[in-house]
C-alpha cells in the first residue's frame, strides 16, 4: 500500500550525500544546546507566565511548568532517540517517513509547518510589543498604525526581513548571532530571578492553589475541548486550572524539538543531538520554575499583568529602570526564538522538497553559502506577512496543537522502529520503552484536550488542506515512489 510505503533509515542517510542537497556539517553539542535555549525561552516565559498565573493557575503556575516540562522531558527522550538513529534534516517528518509511513510521515511534516511559521509569526509580533513598550518607557511612541496591534506591524516585518537575510547567508554565521543573543537573554532571566528574590513577599503565596471557580467568559468555542465533551461547566483554578495552565505554557517550551531539524549539519549526530535536545530543556525548566515561584511572590497572581509580567512586577515595585532593562533583554531574546523557528521551519520543508513531497526545485543548496536559499527567501516572505498583517492574540494555541500532535506521533514512532528496526544503531534510547514513549503520547494527547474547540476547529481545517494537498500533488510526485533513492533534481547542478 503506498500510503504505508516507508522510506528506510540507511535511503535517508544516503539521500543526505547527494552533493546537490548536501549541507556543510559544522554544528557541535554545544551549538545544538545553545540553538535549544535560543528557541525555547522566549515569548513564553516573558508573557505567558502571568497570563497562566492570572487567568487560571495563580502561585501554583509553577506546577503547571512541571508539568508541561514532564510532557517534553517525554518527548525529547523519544525525540533524541529518533534524531540518534536517523540523523538526517527535518526532524520528526523524517523519523515518521522511517518508521510509519509516508501519510504520517506528510501529516507530521504538514504540523511542524504550522508550528514554526505560525510560531515565527508570533513571536515576531511579541519582539515588536516589547519593542513598543520599550521605546515607550524611553518617552518615543512609535505610530500605532505601523506598530503592534497596528493595521501593519511594520517593526515585525523588518525583524523578519533581516533574520532572513541572516539565515540565507548560512547556519553557522546565524548561530553567531544566535550565541551573543542567547547570551543576553540569559542574563536577563537570571536578572529577574536573583534581583526579584529581594522583592518576594510569601503571604502571595497563599492560596497556593486558588479554589475552582466557574469561568464567566467562556463561550462553547473559547472552552477547552475537554470541558466541552465531558459538558461540565466552564471553571478555572483548582486542579483542572493547572492543568490547563500546563497546556498554555506548553509554549514555553517550544523549540527543543527544532534542534533535531539541524541533524544533517552537525559532526556527530548520535551523540550530539541527545546531548543539545536534554541539555536545552533541562536548563530551560529550572529557570522556569525560578522566574515563576519570584514573580507570583514578588505580586500577587490577582495583580499579574497578563502580558507583561516580568517588567511589570518590577514596575510594580517601583523599579522602573529594572524594568526597562528587561522589556531591551526580552527584544534580544524574542530576536533568537524567531530566527530558530524560521530556520527550522527552512529544515523541515528542505527534507520534504528533497524527498519530492512539495517540489524538488525549492531544496537547491547554494553553490557558495551551502544553504537552501530558495526555501529561505519563501519562509522569509511568508513570515513577514503573517506576522505583518494577522491580529495579534489569535495564534498561539495553533503552535501548541501542531506541536503537541507531532509529539504524539514520534513517541508513537520509536515504539514502532524499535519493532520494525531493533538492529539500527541508537546513539540514544529512551529508558523503560515502551513504558515512557506510550505515557509521553497519553500526556501530549492529554494537553491537546486542554486547548480550546476553535483551536481544534482551525486544526481540522488546516489538516484537511494537507491531505488534499497530499493526494493532489506529493503522493504522485514522491521520490519514494518514482523509484527510491535515484536523485532527479527539478534542475541542474550549480557549480
Ligand atoms: N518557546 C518559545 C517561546 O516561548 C516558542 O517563545
Amino acid at each position: 500500500m503506498s500510503l504505508l510505503r516507508t522510506k528506510s533509515v540507511e535511503q535517508s542517510i544516503a539521500d543526505t550525500t547527494d552533493p546537490e542537497f548536501r549541507l556543510k556539517k559544522s554544528l557541535s553539542a554545544l551549538d545544538l544546546t545553545v540553538f535549544g535555549v535560543g528557541v525555547v525561552i522566549g515569548a513564553g516565559i516573558f508573557t505567558l507566565t502571568g497570563r497562566a498565573a492570572h487567568e487560571v493557575a495563580g502561585p501554583a503556575v509553577v506546577i503547571s511548568f512541571i508539568v508541561a516540562a514532564i510532557a517534553c522531558g517525554l518527548a525529547a527522550m523519544c525525540y533524541a532517540e529518533f534524531a540518534s538513529t536517523v540523523p538526517v534534516s527535518g526532524s520528526a517528518y523524517t523519523f515518521s517517513y522511517a518508521s510509519l509511513g509516508e501519510l504520517f510521515a506528510w501529516i507530521i511534516g504538514w504540523d511542524l509547518i504550522l508550528e514554526m511559521f505560525l510560531g515565527a509569526s508570533v513571536v515576531a509580533q511579541g519582539w515588536s510589543a516589547y519593542l513598543s513598550a520599550f521605546f515607550e518607557q524611553l518617552g518615543v511612541v512609535l505610530p500605532q498604525a505601523v506598530s503592534s496591534g497596528g493595521v501593519v506591524d511594520l517593526p515585525a516585518i523588518l525583524l523578519v526581513l533581516v533574520l532572513g537575510g541572516l539565515m540565507t547567508i548560512g547556519i553557522k554565521e546565524s548561530l553567531r548571532v544566535n550565541m551573543a543573543l542567547v547570551a543576553v537573554k540569559l542574563f536577563i532571566v537570571l536578572f529577574v530571578i536573583v534581583a526579584g528574590i529581594m522583592f518576594v513577599n510569601p503571604a502571595n503565596y497563599t492560596p497556593f492553589v486558588p479554589p475552582s471557580a466557574p469561568t464567566e467568559t467562556a463561550s462553547d468555542l473559547t472552552q477547552p475541548l475537554l470541558q466541552f465533551l465531558s459538558g461540565l461547566e466552564p471553571a478555572t483554578f483548582g486542579v483542572g486550572g493547572i492543568l490547563a495552565g500546563a497546556a498554555l505554557v506548553f509554549f514555553a517550551y517550544i523549540g527543543f524539538d527544532v534542534v533535531a531539524t539541524t541533524a544533517e549539519e552537525t559532526k556527530r549526530p548520535q551523540r550530539d543531538l541527545p546531548i543539545g535536545i536534554i541539555a536545552s530543556l533541562v536548563i530551560c525548566t529550572v529557570l522556569y520554575c525560578a522566574v515563576a515561584i519570584v514573580v507570583t511572590g514578588m505580586v500577587s497572581y490577582q495583580d499579574l499583568d497578563p502580558s507583561a509580567a516580568l517588567a511589570n512586577a518590577f514596575a510594580f515595585h517601583g523599579q522602573t529602570w529594572m524594568a526597562t532593562i528587561i522589556a531591551a533583554g526580552a527584544v534580544a531574546g524574542l530576536t533568537t526564538v524567531v530566527l530558530t523557528l524560521m530556520i527550522g521551519a527552512t529544515r523541515i520543508i528542505f527534507a520534504m522538497s528533497r524527498d519530492g513531497l512539495l517540489p524538488q526545485g525549492l531544496a537547491k543548496v547554494h553553490p557558495r553559502f551551502r544553504t537552501p536559499w530558495v526555501i529561505s527567501i519563501v519562509v522569509t516572505a511568508i513570515v513577514a506577512v503573517v506576522a505583518g498583517v494577522t491580529p495579534v492574540g489569535i495564534l498561539e494555541e495553533m503552535v501548541n496543537i501542531g506541536t503537541l500532535s507531532a509529539f504524539v506521533l514520534v513517541s508513537v514512532g520509536v515504539i514502532v522502529l524499535r519493532r520494525k528496526r531493533p538492529d539500527l544503531p541508537r546513539g540514544f534510547r529512551v529508558p523503560f520503552s515502551p513504558v515512557l514513549p506510550i505515557l509521553s503520547a497519553a500526556i501530549c494527547t492529554y494537553l491537546m484536550l486542554n486547548l480550546s474547540v476553535e483551536t481544534w476547529l482551525r486544526f481540522l481545517i488546516w489538516l484537511a488542506l494537507g491531505f488534499a494537498i497530499y493526494f493532489a500533488y506529493s503522493r504522485s510526485h514522491a521520490r519514494l515512489g518514482r523509484g527510491g533513492a535515484t536523485p532527479q533534481p527539478a534542475s541542474p547542478p550549480q557549480s
